[in-house]
């Protein structure tokens, strides 16, 4: 889309003007110029993933644009990458008509099938060996998108194929659909493409953690989150979400009137599907440029379907299969579709992560903060290689909102590495034998009555003494990111619990070993490994100790800032809200819980009896936050280092109050670079603002 020269033509522009907004110097004649350059880094960073300005630069440009328009409302063009921005709530969704139905895809699933496929193809075509392009099937929710004069004017979704739901102003949220697109340059005067709107596995996932902080049950698969995001009603949170959207299909164009074509119709790009996406690429969408290929026959078309479906873990999005598309658009003329789906094209569907399976019964486990979480029993069935046989349903709002009984056939799914989830149950199998789930009114472990604070959807047992919760606070107290006494496991504190050695965290540093060893399976070396962990535990830095105590709200993050704002450990009891609030990241709720926590005298004696036994409680003030000659600096490190062990060159980092970023981008202030460095290193240096340091040169900063 932007050739080398454009490209470097650009940056010393982004250069220009970034100097002219600091030195006051910009000009209304520099607009369409700082439309271009807001353009391009959108494309560098939504499409390609790979920005050549930090995101504050972008920000101070971005906000000069807003700033003029503001005071000269008469310059606004609609292609302005201001007019993305939401302003509002969008009405409900008018319905719409596309300009070509949007059919489905006929499906095969294995090599006899698409022989199958291909016989008809060559049957219709009368060729002997069909050219094919074949690009990943995204699993996300299908739309259409209308250009006329360059310009975008609607997005549609899917519906139900012959009507959709008009969604142009969430469309706009979304970053990988370019405003404006020279269409023209193609001849093309109005044009409707197809494609996919997606969420990545990341975004999901961050969407998900999102959602589990505030209590809410996540969703099932990026599918649904994409489908339902592109029907919220305020535009900002769909922004929020970072949809992305791909571009595979062009179902309708008109020329532009004389187009001067010698058929006098269409451009050359339009005369095959490689060639349609080789346009949307080059006009700035995200079609899969990269990720088709095109191939002759149908021998070649089943080696790629197999090579690619062992690679789907690896793919940044989730694809249910892929899509092999005749690649002649003439051919695709010639054979025409049916009511469903176009004969020109098949999807190749991979292995199925969906399966239906019986809910036999519901249990109600409790957490070590005494939540009560409804898992459903399941008939074991095999999705993506696991076997699964429970699955959490999370809380009462849930149950009902899945309108799920107990004798359901449900829908379950498991996306990539994703928990598997309930997606529906399916009414209309019942026999009326079904059961109602019947959330209990007392623990099931204790008998304490449940409570439930105002806004949450979770209830609890509120006795600290209740036997699940201290099994589960031990078993937190002891895994691997908290005290790291792995040789202990979840069975034997259970059996530790029920035998009667281990009724609260600091049993754990008094267990009889004597009558450990006479149990079966306790031979003299597992007893050495254990005895031998438990001891290690006792000098464990003071961070993982308060992440290990299961504060609600302190994960390991919070509990490094916590451990580094005090001396010792008891220290807390003297801490207000104001004094915790003050700290990074740490909100009233968080420090609510911290206050809390140590207020309790039966805490307090249980940490006064931890110190007795030898535990560290004392800070050594190290990682992250405050302090250190690298504070607020972020670091990462790419490639063989000589002279450090990686690990120790990280905890230098955060001794020093730096900060570890597990990727590049434009939040990365230093790349250390050891030997054989190799995609991190290339994409580092497209962003300026990172520094790239050899192992040396980092040494040297430290010790400054
Ligand atoms: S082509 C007439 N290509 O899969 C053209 N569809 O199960 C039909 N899909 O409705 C669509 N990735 O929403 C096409 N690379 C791809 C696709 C794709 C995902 C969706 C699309 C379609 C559904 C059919």
């Amino acid at each position: 889309m932007y050739p080398q020269q454009q490209t470097q033509k650009l940056q010393s522009l982004t250069s220009k003007l970034l100097e002219k907004v600091k030195n006051q110097h910009f000009q209304n004649q520099d607009l369409e110029d700082l439309r271009e350059v807001l353009r391009f880094h959108e494309y560098r960073y939504y499409i390609l993933n790979e920005p050549l300005i930090a995101d504050y630069e972008y920000d101070i440009l971005f906000k000069e644009l807003e700033k003029i328009e503001a005071a000269n409302p008469s310059l606004i063009t609609a292609a302005s990458p201001t007019q993305r921005v939401a302003k509002g709530l969008t009405k409900d969704f008018p319905t719409v008509a596309h300009l070509v139905p949007m059919l489905s895809l006929e499906n095969s699933y294995n090599a006899e099938d698409l022989i199958d496929w291909d016989r008809k193809a060559k049957e219709l075509t009368g060729l002997e060996t069909i050219e094919y392009c074949i690009e990943p099937k995204f699993d996300g929710a299908g739309i259409s998108l209308i250009y006329e004069n360059d310009l975008f004017v609607r997005g549609a979704t899917r519906g139900d194929g012959v009507e959709g739901d008009d969604i142009t102003t969430n469309i706009k949220q979304i970053r990988s659909v370019p405003l404006s697109a020279k269409f023209s340059s193609y001849g093309i005067q109005q044009i409707e493409i197809r494609g996919e709107v997606m969420l990545t596995k990341n975004n999901f996932k961050k969407y998900n953690d999102m959602l589990a902080e505030q209590n809410l049950p996540p969703l099932a698969n990026p599918r649904n989150a994409a489908a339902g995001s592109l029907r919220i009603k305020d535009p900002k949170e769909v922004s929020r979400r970072n949809l992305e959207a791909f571009l595979y299909h062009v179902s309708y164009y008109i020329n532009i009137e004389g187009w001067p074509m010698t058929d006098g119709s269409t451009s050359n790009a339009l005369l095959t599907h490689s060639g349609c996406l080789q346009m949307l690429w080059d006009l700035g969408f995200r079609s899969p440029q990269k990720e088709k290929k095109v191939v002759k026959g149908i021998q070649a078309v089943i080696d790629h379907c197999h090579e690619f479906e062992k690679q789907r873990d690896d793919l940044p999005y989730e694809v249910d299969g892929l899509v092999i598309k005749v690649n002649d658009i003439a051919l695709q003329d010639k054979m025409g579709m049916t009511t469903h789906h176009p004969r020109w094209a098949i999807a190749f569907k991979f292995k199925a992560r969906q399966a239906t399976t019986k809910l036999r019964a519901v249990e109600f486990q409790v957490g070590r903060t005494g939540a009560i979480t409804p898992v459903a029993k399941l008939d074991p069935v095999a999705i993506g290689g696991v076997t699964v046989s429970s699955i959490s349903v999370h809380n009462e709002e849930y149950i009902k909102e899945k309108d799920l009984k107990i004798g359901d056939t449900v829908i379950i799914e498991r996306a990539g590495d994703v928990i598997p989830q309930i997606v529906k149950s399916l009414a209309e199998l019942r026999d009326g034998k079904e059961k109602n789930i019947h959330f209990p009114k007392h623990c099931p472990i204790c008998k304490t009555p449940l409570a439930k604070e105002e806004e949450e959807a979770v209830w609890r047992c509120l006795n600290i003494k209740c036997p699940a919760q201290v099994v589960e606070r031990i078993i937190h107290f002891t895994s691997k990111d908290a005290m790291d006494i792995r040789s202990f496991g979840d069975a034997n504190v259970r059996k530790f619990y029920d035998m009667g050695f281990l009724q609260d965290i600091p049993d754990i540093y008094k267990l009889p070993f004597d009558k450990i060893g006479a149990l079966e399976g306790f031979g003299e070396k597992s007893m050495t490994n254990l005895k031998t962990a438990i001891e290690a535990s006792k000098k464990q830095p003071l961070h993982r100790l308060i992440y290990a105590l299961g504060i609600r709200f302190v994960g390991e993050t919070t509990a490094k800032v916590l451990s580094n704002a005090v001396d010792h450990l008891l220290d807390f009891k003297n801490k207000s809200l104001e004094d915790l609030q003050s700290l990074e990241d740490i909100g009233p709720k968080v420090a609510g819980s911290i206050v809390k926590f140590f207020s309790i005298t039966e805490n307090l004696n249980m940490l006064e009896e931890l110190e007795r036994l030898g535990l560290n409680f004392q800070s050594n003030k190290s990682s992250s936050t405050n302090g250190g000659n690298l504070s607020g600096q972020t670091f990462l490190f790419t490639g063989t280092l000589m002279e450090l062990k990686r690990s120790d060159a990280e905890a230098m980092v955060e001794k020093n109050g730096g900060k570890l970023l597990s990727g590049v981008s434009s939040k990365l202030n230093y790349l250390i670079v050891g030997e054989d460095a190799g995609s991190k290193l290339e994409k580092a240096k497209k962003i300026t603002s990172i520094k790239i340091l050899s192992e040396k040169e980092f040494l040297q900063l430290i010790n400054a």
